[in-house]
């Protein structure tokens, strides 16, 4: 079993090239198999989400080959179409073959999508909207079979869901006709996969708005892409300068993707500015609460920012209450972070938190991605050596926390360990 060991104290400075962001990547990979060209992608972050994405693109008979972070797909003939719960457990974006295959093979057969434990994770909107398309939807012994080939239409999604947006555009992209979604999601992951698509050849208007329109075409080209930077990663090194103090200059980030974080960083405290897509950030180490945070859509403050800001907050000035409207359970950190001794509690929703002094070194145990990083930004600011596992969570968004935070000064190192623990 690996663990983490984050010994406090130490103000960050220096300079990180931010990895290539996720929540982009996992997308574009299903929308690798749109096409039977090759397609490389650049960028590409060697994190354990994007190797379970592989496997079942190999499974369905893609090939993948990396060469450095370029990630070079061909999906020449696929063989199967039937994806069991082994795959998909693990990955929520597992879900996003749903419209992929059903867009080249007009038929699929999906176990349900895993992923990381934040609280209910329906997929109601994107069946819905399938199914408005004329796509014939059933559940058979626990798993979505998706029949037919999508009609041209128009969607009202309920909530600007942002797998569902994908799920569409994928499944939009080969089916003849204009399908318009309203309500769409805005995520810059959006726009990136839009981006992708139009490479492939698929006629895309609205990337970004709240109103998309999708012409889909009979075949789709290869192409290359270079994955944009990780607004989250880099949004979770700014908190760790806010928390801790000292000067980082974050390579790569595009401001705009930032907006949300960016102005509450700014208010807890920390001094920023952009200059030729780096984000510096400079900060005392003591934070200034920010009244009420209330995660959104993009562009309103990020869930996934969530627990890294609480955690941020733990040795600020006066009390900080955030408010996660988008996943309302996703306070699993509130409990490991009182064995530090930190203010923090959870009145249903809400999480409050008001900075302490001193935090103690503690055995912390990660249950989810961004909440596995917020454990990070704890033991940053704690005394002593905080003991972190569950460290497979982090490896799922995190090319290598370890490197990075090492570059600008802090003391943590990834240790294996005999124990062996269950996985929840
Ligand atoms: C969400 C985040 C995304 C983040 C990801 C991983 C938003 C809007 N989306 O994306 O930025 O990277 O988590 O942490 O912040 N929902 C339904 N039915 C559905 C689909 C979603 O009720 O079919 C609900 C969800 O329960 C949630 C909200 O809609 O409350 C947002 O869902 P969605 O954007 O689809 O979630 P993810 O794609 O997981």
């Amino acid at each position: 079993m690996k663990i983490l060991k984050v010994t406090g104290g130490n103000a960050l400075s220096g300079g990180i090239d931010i990895q290539g962001s996720k929540n982009a990547v996992l997308p574009v990979l299903a929308a690798s198999l749109l096409t039977e060209e090759k397609v490389r992608i650049y960028h590409c972050p060697r994190i354990s989400d994007v190797a379970d994405m592989l496997s079942i693109m190999e499974y369905v008979g893609c090939k993948c080959a990396w060469h450095k972070d370029c990630l070079e797909l061909q999906a020449a003939c696929l063989n199967n179409d039937a994806i069991c719960g082994a795959l998909t457990r693990n990955l929520r974006a597992s879900i996003l073959f749903l419209g992929a295959l059903l867009a080249r093979k007009q038929e699929v057969r999906l176990a349900y999508p895993g992923g990381c434990k934040i609280g209910a994770r329906p997929i109601d909107i994107h069946l819905d909207a399938l199914a408005r398309l004329g796509v014939a939807l059933s559940d058979e012994n626990g798993e979505i079979c998706a029949k037919g080939k999508l009609h041209p239409g128009h969607v009202n999604l309920k909530f600007p869901s942002v797998g569902a947006t994908e799920n569409l555009l994928l499944a939009a992209a080969l089916s003849e006709g204009t399908v318009h979604i309203s309500d769409a999601a805005r995520e810059p992951e959006i726009v990136a996969l839009c981006e992708f698509l139009t490479l492939m050849g698929a006629e895309i208007t609205g990337a970004g708005s709240r109103e998309i329109e999708i012409h889909g075409k009979k075949r789709l080209h290869g192409t290359e892409y270079t994955i944009p930077a990780d607004r989250i990663v880099a949004g979770t090194y700014a908190l760790a300068a806010l928390a801790c103090g000292g000067n980082l200059q974050l390579h790569g980030p595009a401001a705009p993707d930032l907006a949300g974080q960016y102005p509450v960083i700014a208010k807890a405290g920390a001094h920023m500015f952009f200059r030729r897509n780096t984000w510096h950030v400079e900060a005392s180490g003591h934070p200034k609460s920010v009244g009420l945070i209330q995660t959104g859509p993009f562009p309103a403050f990020p869930t996934d920012m969530q627990s890294p800001m609480l955690a941020a907050m733990l040795r600020s000035e006066g009390c900080t209450s955030i408010a996660d409207t988008i996943y309302p359970e996703r306070f699993g950190i509130v409990g490991e972070l009182r064995k530090m001794g930190a203010d923090v509690s959870r009145d249903g929703t809400v999480a409050r938190i008001c900075g302490t002094k001193q935090l103690h070194a503690a055995a912390l145990c990660a249950g989810e991605l961004r909440g596995a990083a917020g454990l990070v930004i704890a033991g940053l600011q704690s005394e002593g050596e905080t003991v972190i596992s569950g460290v497979s969570y982090i490896e799922r968004g995190y090319e290598d926390i370890c490197r990075d935070l090492q570059q600008v000064g802090a003391d943590i190192r990834m240790e294996e360990t005999g124990a062996v623990l269950s996985k929840a």
